[in-house]
């Protein structure tokens, strides 16, 4: 029957097969003629039916009730700041900051409690990511969410998270992240105050980056990645759906929870990873690699090499490199940079930074080290220094972000200060 304790299989882009009550998997075929304990055989597809193998994510759900059934979804109004659209007049070209907003909703859920800062391209175009905060002090009961649009990547930075998915339970903690793939009902249960990010990834799906000529091994593991087991919520009683569909929210009311999987087998599912288990690639020598050396996940866009969506997270590690500027250099990028930290402090920032706080750094904006990090890189005896107590990430896109009218109302005024004053090079 239904597990007490949470249980995880491991392993990314492997097929799994789980059942929560003994022979409701069938064996050997998908959609018997009739499935055990009359559960209804649904086909879940997180690619085209004919994508190549290693590219081919779907599972078979076996359930209490098929997802067809249901009437038909209205406007759903109670997340106003959940994808409003982005700002559409003109857009500096400005480098932009925020503190972690003060005036997130309060005493809600994690859909009501969504609030969208950036995003690019429409959700239709199957390419693009938005980056939303997050802040939900109440469990979802009585209803669920679900995302048509793109998978969730949840990067927790306050409080731990419960995620009661169609295929189980995860429960992520900040320095965890977790992805609910696209089309997959689940709600959030919180034990207090809880507050992150969500990458919606509107393009291909995460995956492992290739690693060339580091080999078979390194940056985040397959192995490390847990995928929850068989569970369900067997509840006849009014269930609210709510579902983001062509950037929009709408709501339907089921009679029963639709969390009600018994069983499932496939490769197309939710799982968390604990960024403690990256393990980090950095140079022994001088200089240090492009920063791509710190991607945890990718999302593919059609030109080879360059990312729809990258998940990189700066995390700690050694510093040992001699005659090297070691935070990251000053730079302008083709691609576009949006950054948030869970905890401690980046080492290209002084101040300014928070935990739960983002900024943004478009195609083209030139940045890096502020001036104060800047004078302390530059004279810092290049002893071997670990980089510790910190956890910063970025959502790296080829589509340059726009941001919603919440987030350019509320940032950082004085954030260019940040590379003011810096000494003018003296030549002989
Ligand atoms: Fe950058």
């Amino acid at each position: 029957m239904q597990a007490n304790a949470l249980r995880y299989m491991s392993g990314f882009g492997g097929h799994f097969e789980t059942e929560a009550v003994e022979g409701a998997l069938p064996k050997g075929r998908n959609s018997p003629q009739k499935p055990a304990f009359g559960l209804y055989a649904e086909q879940l597809s997180g690619s085209a039916f004919t994508a190549p193998r290693h590219e081919n994510r779907r599972s078979w759900l076996y359930r209490m009730r098929p997802t067809a059934d249901h009437r038909p979804f209205t406007r759903y109004d109670g997340a106003p700041l959940f994808a409003p659209g982005t700002v559409k007049e003109p857009l500096a070209p400005n480098r932009l900051r925020w503190n972690p907003p003060a005036d997130l909703p309060a005493d809600t859920d994690f859909v009501d409690g969504m609030v969208t800062m950036l995003a690019n391209r429409d959700p239709s175009d199957l390419e693009g990511v938005a980056v939303h905060l997050y802040r939900a002090s109440k469990s979802m009961s009585r209803r669920v969410f679900v995302d048509a649009d793109g998978e969730l990547l949840i990067i927790p930075q306050q409080g731990v998270l419960h995620l009661l998915t169609e295929f189980g339970r995860l429960e992520v903690a900040p320095g965890s992240v977790a992805l609910v793939p696209r089309g997959v009902k689940f709600r959030v249960e919180v034990d207090g105050e809880s507050r992150g990010y969500v990458a919606e990834n509107h393009g291909l799906p995460f995956r492992l980056p290739d690693l060339g000529p580091i080999g078979s091994n390194g940056l985040a593991n397959a192995r490390d990645f847990e995928i929850p087991v068989a569970w369900f919520d067997d509840r006849d009683e009014p269930t609210e759906v709510i579902q983001k569909s062509l950037g929009s929210l709408w709501t339907t009311t089921l009679d029963h929870s639709p969390l009600d999987v018994v069983a499932w087998h496939g490769n197309y599912a939710p799982w968390r990873y604990d960024l403690a288990h990256f393990n980090t690639i950095g140079t022994v020598s001088f200089d240090h690699p492009d920063p791509s050396i710190f991607t945890v996940l990718t999302s593919p866009s059609n030109v080879h090499g360059r990312a729809n969506a990258d998940f990189v997270i700066f995390p700690p590690r050694w510093m040992v490199a001699e005659d090297t500027f070691r935070p990251p250099w000053f730079h302008r990028n083709a691609m576009s940079e949006a950054m948030g930290l869970i905890h401690g402090a980046y080492d290209a920032k002084a101040d300014g930074f928070s935990p739960g706080g983002l900024s943004l750094h478009n195609l083209m904006s030139g940045h890096g080290p502020d001036v104060e990090s800047w004078h302390k890189a530059s004279e810092a005896e290049l002893t071997p220094a670990k980089i510790d107590n910190t956890l910063a990430f970025m959502v790296e896109t080829c589509w340059p972000y726009r941001p919603t009218q919440f987030a350019l109302d509320r940032a950082q005024h004085d954030y260019d200060e940040a590379w003011a004053g810096f000494p003018k090079a003296k030549l002989p």
